[in-house]
């Protein structure tokens, strides 16, 4: 056991609520605030001279004097396992080709299937491994981390156990997502109905019997799955027990209201929302995240964010970290770029990475500063909060705490 601090700030991010707009009053930032961590757990928040006075024979870390605390961020949804490479699709986008009509064509997320079919486990898991040890870097202590690239059972299986391998390797915990319905690959003979069949029928079962991941996501839009088709496996992967998660409003509207209906965690994209499916999110348990580095990536517009907040949805953002559609992977940047767009107080913008993020991912254990949580927290070296947001990312955690340990 130990304690650490003291911080000119501490940003618990404690006692806010799960949803609606937030205004930057509501954090209730302890000043020269210190934690006290056994194992792997917060034992104790508090001010410095409190702790220090209940805890003396205790050890303390010291930091520098202008610190700022604030929990590990969560990156709810990316698609981090993958190999190969899609900068032509990239530079075809930039020359004026739409994300749909290169998917048409030779390029898109089947570019990447074969690739990742063609790598060995070894290659995948070197890409994932250095992925995550950059976000680990750069403040994410928990990161989501979908399959979806394989889309045949051995390669879905094979994604899904390096991103088990990997998880046990590194101190970053990945939590694995099957998106085996991401599109109906290129050289699968069948209807889209009978693909989703086979998903629903020899690989879920498989993950479920290999304990691979608990959590299932599907693409419902144009070039992907129909609302029929993506109802038809919402409703079946529930029966089997998978908490669900939909790719939804990315380019028409309409599937966020069937995540909805079907109690997904999540509802992810949403820039095609509609008003009154922004209205119908808002009222559910279905968070609404924002996938800023994808509209960056295809040159698309923001999810409405400030409406959905405004609404009273809670709102998490995330990277959709991938080679097609969100390549540069940075949380805080994408973050503060919504932020400074949808018009976000950095009360919103910091629980959409933190705590409402843990709650996407059903995860009551992380993103806030509070006794029994886990010990992930960021230390930045400033003596202002609000400098966090003001560098657009270019301001990284001095350091990385993961379950107590210094990274
Ligand atoms: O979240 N929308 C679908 N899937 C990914 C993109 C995948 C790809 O293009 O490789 C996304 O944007
Ligand atoms: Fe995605």
């Amino acid at each position: 056991m130990f304690g650490i601090g003291p911080f000119k700030q501490m940003l618990t991010m404690d006692g806010i609520p799960l949803k609606g707009a937030l205004t930057d009053s509501q954090l209730r930032i302890i000043s020269q605030g210190a934690l006290i961590i056994s194992g792997d757990t917060i034992h104790h928040v508090g001010t410095y001279d409190e702790l220090k006075d209940q805890f003396c024979d205790l050890e303390f870390v010291t930091v520098e004097q202008n610190s700022v605390c604030l929990p590990g961020y969560i990156d709810v949804h990316t698609h981090m396992c993958w190999a190969g490479s899609r900068s032509a699709d990239y530079a075809r986008r930039i020359g004026g080709k739409s994300y749909l009509e290169i998917a048409s064509e030779e390029g898109g997320i089947n570019v990447t299937v074969k690739a990742t079919r063609n790598a060995s486990k070894e290659e995948l898991k070197a890409g994932l491994r250095n992925r995550a040890t950059r976000h680990l870097g750069e403040g994410v202590t928990s990161c989501e981390v979908k399959s979806g690239y394989g889309l045949n059972k051995e390669s879905e299986l094979k994604t899904l156990g390096v991103i088990t391998e990997v998880n046990k390797e590194l101190p970053i915990d990945l939590i694995p997502t099957v998106l085996s319905a991401h599109i109906k690959p290129y050289d699968f003979e069948g209807t889209q109905k009978e693909y989703l069949d086979y998903v629903l029928e020899e690989i879920l079962p498989e993950v479920q019997s290999e304990n691979l991941a608990q959590r299932a996501d599907i693409f419902i839009d144009e070039g992907a799955f129909s609302l029929e088709e993506g109802e038809y496996f919402l409703k079946r992967a529930k029966d089997l027990g998978f908490s669900l998660t939909v790719h939804a409003d990315q380019f028409s509207n309409g599937s966020s209201s069937l995540a909805v209906q079907y109690g997904a965690a999540s509802a992810d994209h949403l820039e095609c929302i509609s008003d009154a499916d922004i209205d119908r999110l808002a009222l559910s348990d279905t968070a609404a995240v924002a996938l800023p580095g994808c509209s960056l990536g295809l040159g698309i517009n923001f999810a409405p964010a400030r409406k959905l907040l405004d609404r009273g949805a809670s709102l998490v953002i995330s990277t959709d970290w991938n080679p097609g559609s969100a390549p540069m992977g940075d949380l805080l940047l994408q973050a503060s770029v919504l932020a400074a767009s949808e018009k976000l107080s950095s009360a919103e913008t910091l629980s959409a990475i933190t705590f409402r993020a843990a709650m996407a991912l059903g995860l009551n254990d992380r993103g806030i500063l509070r006794k029994g949580m886990k010990a992930d927290f960021l230390i930045y070296t400033t003596d202002d909060y609000r400098d966090i947001l003001y560098n657009q990312g270019k301001l990284r955690p001095s350091s990385v705490w993961k379950k107590g340990v210094h990274m």
